[in-house]
């Protein structure tokens, strides 16, 4: 089957706009007609918005998720020579951006039934760093970092936690707290893809802290402090009147998609744990279909599943990539290497071996997930896995 016939992709961003067409084209329309086309009125809006909806006291736009871990970074003043603690499991974007300001990545395992940063691993390897000034921590998937022991050695060490929200917008971990809530500044992407996607790129940052929001606003335009003025270096990453306009619509809809998402993971979850898939922390075996599910979430409303990801034992997973996409199935790796396994990153891969983290390159599968998805194509993707996983 080609591209062009899948009959179950990953993602159907045409389809989720349909139905929200005519608000997107009568705000171009006003947009047009107002002849501002940077920043402005509808950004304005959409970082209240951002702030009430995150229940967080200052939201900041910028144009990229990347971005806002960059300036959330600068703002935090960390800097060439300055240790970073950071997951050797995400997307890129995030260990590159600490490179890019100069520092150095301390890349850390992660724990295998949450595939999140693993605390006391990253104490057992940062601990006695005297450069280690901050803690990137990366909601992967959708489900919040817990950070325990390393929380609370931060706290007494003023070492600031920076939240990789990029994929975890409406999330909240096991005590209820929102994403941002236990971090410093948690930066978000509304890249397309994401659970709350613009129509182009666009990121922003929410924090507690009114000085640091107020630098991080001055850092996104040249560092200007007042008209004409620049006291420091900063980049150009004014948010788009339109994307702040898009994405002030599509929030309205946000905790709808949430709950969609939520529920097809609950169907996924329970349809393979009927054909007989393992728990988190059950070893694969020969007589037992090769899928593991990930640990549930404290609580089914914690997590926002930006994507339902589950293990596949490693020898069988190529088999059913090609299975599944034979069929029409869109499914995907992320992420099919460990940051320290990048070559652009490779001068930070630590002595000690990020087991899991290679582990998990090797097992983990994205199956489709998107609001608009319905559980009869769920039900189709779990048999078809099922039926070529029992071969
Ligand atoms: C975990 C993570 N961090 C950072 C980013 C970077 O965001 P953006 O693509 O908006 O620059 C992304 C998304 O692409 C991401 O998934």
């Amino acid at each position: 089957m080609s591209g062009s016939e899948i009959a179950i992709p990953m993602q159907d961003l045409a389809l989720a706009h349909e139905a929200l067409e005519p608000e997107l084209l009568a705000g171009l329309a006003k947009l047009l007609a107002s002849g501002r086309f940077v920043q402005g009125e509808p950004v304005r809006s959409f970082e209240a918005e951002l702030a009430r909806y995150c229940g967080a006291p200052h939201a900041v736009g910028c144009n990229s998720g990347t971005d806002a871990i960059w300036l959330a970074l600068r703002a935090l003043d960390i800097g060439p020579g300055d240790a970073v603690v950071c997951p050797g499991f995400s997307f890129f974007a995030s260990a590159a951006t600490l490179v890019r300001l100069g520092a150095r990545p301390i890349f850390c395992d992660i724990l295998p039934g949450t595939l999140n940063l693993d605390p006391e691993d990253a104490l057992r390897r940062a601990g006695t760093d005297r450069a280690w000034k901050a803690v990137l921590s990366v909601d992967l998937f959708g489900r919040l970092c817990e950070l325990g022991p390393l929380e609370a050695h931060c706290r007494e060490r003023g070492i600031p936690i920076v939240e990789d929200a990029a994929q975890s917008i409406g999330a909240r971990d096991a005590s209820g707290a929102p994403v941002g809530g236990r971090a410093r500044v948690a930066c978000l992407s509304f890249y397309p893809t994401k659970n709350l996607g613009a129509l182009g790129d666009a990121g922003g940052v929410i924090t507690a802290d009114g000085e640091l929001a107020a630098r991080i606003a001055r850092l996104r335009a040249h560092g200007e402090s007042a008209p004409g003025l620049y006291d420091e270096l900063g980049i150009n990453s004014r948010l788009d009147s339109f994307q702040a306009m898009a994405l002030s619509i599509k929030l309205r809809h946000l905790d709808r998609w949430t709950e969609a998402r939520r529920a097809l993971a609950a169907h996924y979850d329970a349809l393979l744990l009927a054909h007989g898939a393992l728990t988190a922390h059950e070893p694969f075996s020969a007589d037992r279909l090769a899928v593991k599910l990930l640990e549930p979430a404290a609580a089914p409303a914690h997590a926002t599943y930006h994507r339902y990801v589950v293990r596949i034992a490693a020898e069988r997973r190529d088999g059913l990539i090609e299975a599944l996409r034979g069929e029409g199935i869109g499914c995907e790796v992320y992420y099919p290497r460990g940051l320290h396994q990048q070559p652009a990153l490779a001068a930070f891969a630590p002595a000690q071996p990020l087991i899991e983290v290679e582990r998990a390159t090797r097992e983990c599968l994205a199956l489709p997930l998107y609001p608009e998805l319905g559980s009869a194509k769920v039900e189709q993707v779990v048999e078809t896995l099922v039926r070529h996983l029992s071969r």
